[in-house]
């Protein structure tokens, strides 16, 4: 497996994304009364840039949810619910990473929603460009609409490595050089 150069999206242009979504964000949303939930780990980088540009919220916390086995989406979503926080009547707003085929993030969403917030919003810093069944979430925040590859970089990783590297990079998995 092979990093592909140049990189897919710069960190200066991530930097820039992030702050246009925060400024969106502080249109539409009343902050004060924000809660926000990170899923982990890949949406971590992510969140705490995000965050940063973003008055004091109401919460921040984070919640672990896998499906992925090296780059395929095994559709086998696990949510890990410990010390989940009270979201009844509040506005909440989740941070992702990457919407693949979606299932995680649906998956987390219907057990969200099941909590009865006063709303719900997704901000998902990639989105793939693909057709997603069995999929209803609509992402209201998005950073890049990319092609359907597998990336890495900027908090997302391939079986746990790459995750720290400041850019976004394609994932070449074919070849071994
Ligand atoms: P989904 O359920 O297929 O939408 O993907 C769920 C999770 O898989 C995402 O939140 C990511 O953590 C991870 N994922 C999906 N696509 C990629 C990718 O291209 N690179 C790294 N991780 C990915
Ligand atoms: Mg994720």
């Amino acid at each position: 497996m092979r990093l592909i150069h140049p990189p897919l999206i710069r960190k200066e242009q991530i930097q820039q994304k992030v702050s246009y979504l925060a400024e969106k964000i502080r249109q539409d949303i009343r902050i004060e009364y924000l809660h926000v939930i990170t899923v982990l780990n890949g949406a971590v980088f992510f969140a705490t840039d995000l965050l940063r540009e973003l008055p004091p919220v109401a919460s921040v916390d984070f919640i672990k949810a896998q499906s992925y086995c090296g780059s395929n989406s095994s559709g086998n979503v696990r949510i890990h619910y410990t010390d989940f926080p009270e979201i009844t009547g509040k506005q909440v707003l989740i941070i992702e990473d990457i919407l693949d085929t979606g299932l995680t993030t649906q998956k987390l969403w219907d057990f969200l929603m099941s909590q009865s917030p006063e709303a719900l919003y997704l901000c998902v810093l990639l989105e793939k460009k693909k057709q997603r069944t069995g999929v209803t979430i609509m992402s209201n925040y998005v950073g890049f609409h990319i092609e359907d590859k597998f990336v890495v970089g900027y908090g997302m990783d391939y079986n746990g490595k790459f995750r720290n590297l400041p850019d976004i990079y394609i994932l070449d998995l074919n070849n071994n050089m």
